[in-house]
């Protein structure tokens, strides 16, 4: 059993992540969730970050965390996201309850207080995690590792080098990066080839209420993916969560990590040495194939899971 604490900024794929990490208790202890400005304002991904824990009737403490990044103004993604930064499925509205810590304190409380490691999943901008590390070194030894989706070696989706989530917040990625621990990057290089095809898509509609809300999400964030060019629709985030319930259908290698924060064509690059001997330690595993087949398997292996629960 691995306990883990999710930072994100729900987001489509953020929401699946959530979903597929709350069907596999046996395996994950989810001990919270906090959020961050991202796809969105850090209100509304702190609504539909509500909205989800509200539907799946889970008992999660949830935090609200920077509302953007170290040092530059916030960018969101309404283009992908819609308006509200998860447009697609209705919510009633929720009072699901939101702690009053901020959400940097609130990952480092869980941090001191637990007796156990945690593993960090972090599935938008680094900033709260930035902060945590910054502010509070010593919590670096409870820290299992980080796995996160961010980054891309060979290309960016937000410019031509660099992926939203590094882009965002450059300066609070490159403290994390190198902060010498463990991390699994779930960068594009592999999030790419997480693809849920349009068929499998449809095969979800009507099923139960868990499938159908993501139906729901799948269809709306299918239709905005097209403007970019895809056909089918990448499940970037739930990469970061799949790699701790079956590391095996993923491949990757090590690196150490920089990225590039001047104010350059290349600000928010993740650049990786790769080398046999590299300059720095090679932390990070960055992640480049996936078995597409098992990735969605899980997922809707998990969505029947739950909607025999919900
Ligand atoms: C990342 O950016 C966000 O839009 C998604 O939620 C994901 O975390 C993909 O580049
Ligand atoms: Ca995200």
């Amino acid at each position: 059993m691995r306990n883990i604490l999710i930072d994100c900024d729900p987001g489509h794929d953020d929401a699946l992540a959530i979903i597929v990490a709350l069907a596999n208790k046996q395996k994950l202890n989810l001990l919270g969730v906090t959020t961050i400005g991202g796809n969105q304002t850090l209100a509304k991904v702190t609504k539909n970050a509500k909205n989800i824990l509200s539907f799946l009737q889970a008992d999660i403490p949830l935090a609200a965390g920077q509302s953007g990044p170290l040092v530059k103004p916030l960018k969101t993604a309404p283009e992908a996201h819609g308006d509200s930064g998860m447009d697609g499925p209705y919510f009633d509205g929720s009072d699901y309850p939101l702690s009053n810590m901020n959400g940097v304190d609130f990952l480092y409380k869980k941090m001191i207080e637990s007796k156990e490691n945690i593993t960090l999943v972090a599935l938008g901008p680094l900033t709260n995690l930035a902060l945590l590390i910054k502010n509070h070194p010593e919590v670096k030894e409870k820290i299992e590792c980080i796995t996160l989706m961010g980054g891309g070696i060979d290309h960016g989706n937000q410019t031509a080098l660099a992926e939203f989530n590094i882009y965002v917040d450059p300066e609070a990625a490159e403290i994390v990066f190198q902060s010498g621990l463990p991390i699994i990057m779930a960068g594009l290089d592999v999030t790419e080839k997480a693809e849920i095809t349009v068929a499998e898509i449809n095969s979800l509609q009507g099923k139960g209420k868990v499938s159908q809300l993501a139906y729901d999400l799948l269809s709306f964030y299918n239709k905005s993916g097209q403007q970019f060019g895809f056909i089918n629709s990448p499940i970037h985030d739930l990469c970061a969560v799949a790699y701790l319930l079956e590391p095996d259908i993923f491949k990757g290698k090590l690196a150490n990590i920089h990225v590039i924060t001047d104010y350059s064509l290349a600000r928010g690059l993740t650049y990786g040495d790769f080398r046999k001997i590299a300059a720095e330690p090679k932390n990070t595993l960055v992640l480049e194939e996936v078995d597409r087949q098992k990735f969605v398997e899980l997922l809707i292996a998990s969505l029947t899971y739950l909607d025999e629960k919900i």
